[in-house]
């Protein structure tokens, strides 16, 4: 009962970490100077929510990614960034939602379009929920009434009072302590089994 508990658990936890999505920046092109698509209508293109991350791919010390305020993108003012990526592969995860502003730290770069302006929705799940599906019957038939044409032979004449003559014997009082044995042993393998997935 507890393994399933930290199953489900882990199963929660897993969901909920999901659905955070890695956006590369001008797609194959990258964080370049002089883009054929301008970023900003590449962003327009995708939705972005909490959580989610930009990756700027670059060539490490010939560029750079500034994260700035709104007037500093506006006059791709490099001179006082609120952050600063260096490293040619940059990853920044967005942990609010509203506008996130982007410039080039190159000299002259965001001046030729190397600038992103990336509005972040506030919520994942804004889709209210559908109307309940109408009450029709399902599309796949019905279970077949237990009127097999392949009668098993295990399962042969069933005559009423199934042989009264022999009862079934008392089950020995062992017999229910083997099956909470077995059930603490399960336990235990599911835990080590969860414990070396967990690292
Ligand atoms: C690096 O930047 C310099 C100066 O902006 C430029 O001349 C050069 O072509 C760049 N190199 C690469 C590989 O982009
Ligand atoms: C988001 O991150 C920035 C920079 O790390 C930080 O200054 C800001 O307070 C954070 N905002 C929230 C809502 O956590």
């Amino acid at each position: 009962m507890g393994s399933a508990v930290v199953l489900v658990g882990v199963l929660m936890a897993l969901m909920s970490s999901c659905c955070a999505y890695d956006f590369y920046v001008g797609g194959r092109h990258g964080w370049v100077k002089h883009p054929c698509e301008s970023y900003n209508s590449w962003a327009g293109r995708n939705r972005f929510r909490v959580h989610d991350r930009l990756i700027f791919k670059y060539k490490q010390g010939n560029d750079s990614v500034l994260v700035v305020t709104e007037a500093d993108y506006n006059s791709c003012n490099v001179a006082d960034p609120i952050g600063c990526y260096t490293d040619g592969n940059s990853v920044f995860q967005f942990n609010r939602s509203g506008p996130f502003y982007f410039i080039s730290g190159a000299a002259g770069h965001c001046a030729h379009g190397q600038k992103l302006i990336v509005v972040v929705l506030a919520t994942r799940n804004p889709i209210p929920s559908p109307p309940p599906a109408p009450a029709e019957p399902p599309y796949w038939p019905p279970p077949t009434p237990s009127l097999s044409p392949y009668p098993s032979p295990a399962s042969a004449p069933s005559t009423p009072g199934n042989s009264p003559s022999t009862p079934l014997p008392p089950r020995p009082s062992s017999s229910a302590s083997d099956l909470a044995v077995s059930k603490v042993s399960l336990g235990l393998t599911l835990l080590m089994a969860l414990g070396r997935l967990l690292g």
